[in-house]
């Protein structure tokens, strides 16, 4: 085991006087105006420093801390985000051209990994929080029923499931009673647990996917976590997925000249964690507490409550008893308040709190919602939410199940038009659209226009939704359709 940590060691190296005769091509010192010290750690595979695509030196040492961190066999350091984990994982958990059944509301790397491997895709489609319009967790009972059904249809048979838990919204799944159904079909469980890396660190947080028997787990260490953006960890457990693909696919989708100054940082918050962890996540856990036990005082404001599976830090602000829009209060929260939330829907705002954030973190998102809603009571505070007599919901449109006519990884290849949106009924989608937020596709390549389903887009359209994917050729929508289909 090496004394030194990564951290340590590259900053030693930096400071001493070995000349760089390698790249990067900045030679430790033509910083320009960027930070002292990022420039000195910044160095490709030299003597002493191992190598992520065959680990067998100080990075394989850090990998083994992070598997320790989570309970898993082993763990893989990523340098370009959870999108190359999620596209590995697939990639080793399902043969060219196979069958996965995955949750609709999978992030777009999901997507791109099933294109790129040419995957016949089935869909477990979450059920929809009323009033603040989100997808919930996938459940076992889903899951289980899915499966039967997709077992006596001709289909070929399922090779792996994926879901997402938390989702990015904070709503946590069954993993446990989900991996139980997916086993005793002897496929792996992939849990896209992005959203997650703080999960099983502290006391009160829900258990990590590893813990609950995930094949394959997936975490942003930079989205929960102390670490620069772009890191994330990959997990893998059991005997169900094959270790020499995963190693393959892992170096097909990340750079080759990966960041030391990334890896640093994953070791740097692994070892915080360990370290500090659970002072961290105490103090974290007590100002969550105290904050929505203050916002429970509010009227017209709505939370997500714990108890019905939502993540702790994942702050669903619901505007449904008020006169606001979510972009309305997210506003607000902006210019008056200087709080800069994680995203606005229609329905809500979405506020991310991490082990990260300070006292004054809390009390100021906790004074700010707490003043807005004495306005909102009081009267003094309200907007046009409602659009054309209508509120804009996007409950319709994420319950759209449009019937595919060709696979994704044809369909994406394939010549496209633009056609009008008025005359898209019958003809297959050339492009995603997504509805943003969430930004999880409605229509994928491959899937079939309705007369329904673009009297719903439209619709979305007029209510002022951020529905992507459409093009606006002078005044008129357009769809990006397959030609001559
Ligand atoms: C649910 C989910 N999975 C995966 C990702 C991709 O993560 P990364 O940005 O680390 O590549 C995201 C990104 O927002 C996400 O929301």
């Amino acid at each position: 085991m090496s004394e030194v940590t990564l951290y340590e060691k590259l900053a030693a190296y930096g400071k001493s006087d070995y000349y760089p005769y390698h790249m990067p091509g900045h030679k430790r010192r033509a910083r320009g105006r960027m930070p002292e010290g990022l420039f000195d750690i910044d160095i490709t595979e030299i003597e002493g420093f191992d190598n992520l695509h065959q680990a067998q030196g100080i990075i394989l040492e850090e990998q083994e801390r992070a598997a320790r961190l989570y309970g898993a066999e082993e763990s893989f350091y990523l340098v370009n985000g959870s999108s190359c984990g999620i596209m590995a994982a697939i990639s080793t958990a399902v043969r060219e051209g196979g069958h996965i059944l995955m949750a609709r509301n999978c992030h777009k790397s999901a997507y791109y990994g099933a294109y790129l491997r040419n995957l016949k895709q089935s869909f477990l489609y979450p059920e929809i929080i009323e009033g603040y319009d989100i997808y919930d967790a996938i459940t076992a009972v889903q899951v289980e029923e899915t499966l039967e059904e997709l077992e006596c249809s001709d289909e070929p048979p399922v090779e792996a499931v994926l879901i997402v838990s938390p989702t990015f919204e904070g709503r946590i799944a069954d993993v446990k009673a989900i991996a139980e159904v997916v086993h005793r079909r002897g496929i792996p469980l992939i849990v896209d647990e992005a959203h997650g890396a703080h999960l099983g660190l502290g006391k009160g947080f829900a258990p990590n996917s590893c813990a609950q028997g995930a094949d394959l787990v997936i975490h942003s260490v930079h989205k929960t976590l102390l670490s620069l953006t772009q890191t994330a960890l990959l997990h893998v457990n059991g005997n169900l997925v094959d270790r020499v693909r995963l190693h393959r696919f892992l170096k097909i989708y990340q750079s080759t000249s990966p960041s030391y100054v990334l890896m640093a940082s994953i070791s740097e918050a692994v070892r915080r964690i360990e370290t500090d962890g659970e002072r961290l996540f105490a103090a974290f856990y007590d100002r969550w507490m105290k904050m929505m036990e203050a916002l429970s005082a509010c009227r017209k404001l709505t939370f997500l409550p714990q108890e019905s599976g939502q993540d702790i830090g994942k702050l669903v602000i619901c505007v449904q008893k008020t006169s606001l829009s979510g972009q309305q209060l997210y506003d607000i929260l902006i210019e008056k308040y200087h709080l800069q939330a994680e995203m606005p829907s229609m329905s809500m705002v979405l506020a991310m709190f991490t082990v990260g954030d300070t006292e004054e973190g809390f009390r100021r998102m906790t004074d700010a919602l707490l003043e807005i809603d004495g306005q909102l009571v009081r009267g003094e505070l309200g907007g046009d939410a409602v659009i054309n007599g209508w509120r804009g919901t996007a409950g319709s449109l994420l319950r759209e199940r449009p019937r595919r006519a060709l696979l994704l990884g044809q369909a994406w290849d394939e010549p496209m038009e633009l056609c009008p949106l008025s005359a898209c009924a019958g003809r297959i989608a050339g492009d995603f659209i997504n509805l943003y937020p969430p930004g999880i596709p409605i229509v994928m390549p491959g899937e079939l226009f309705t007369e329904e389903l673009l009297k719903n887009i439209h619709h979305c359209m007029e209510a002022g939704l951020n529905v992507q994917g459409i093009a606006d050729v002078r005044g008129e929508a357009y769809l990006q359709v397959l030609a001559g289909k």
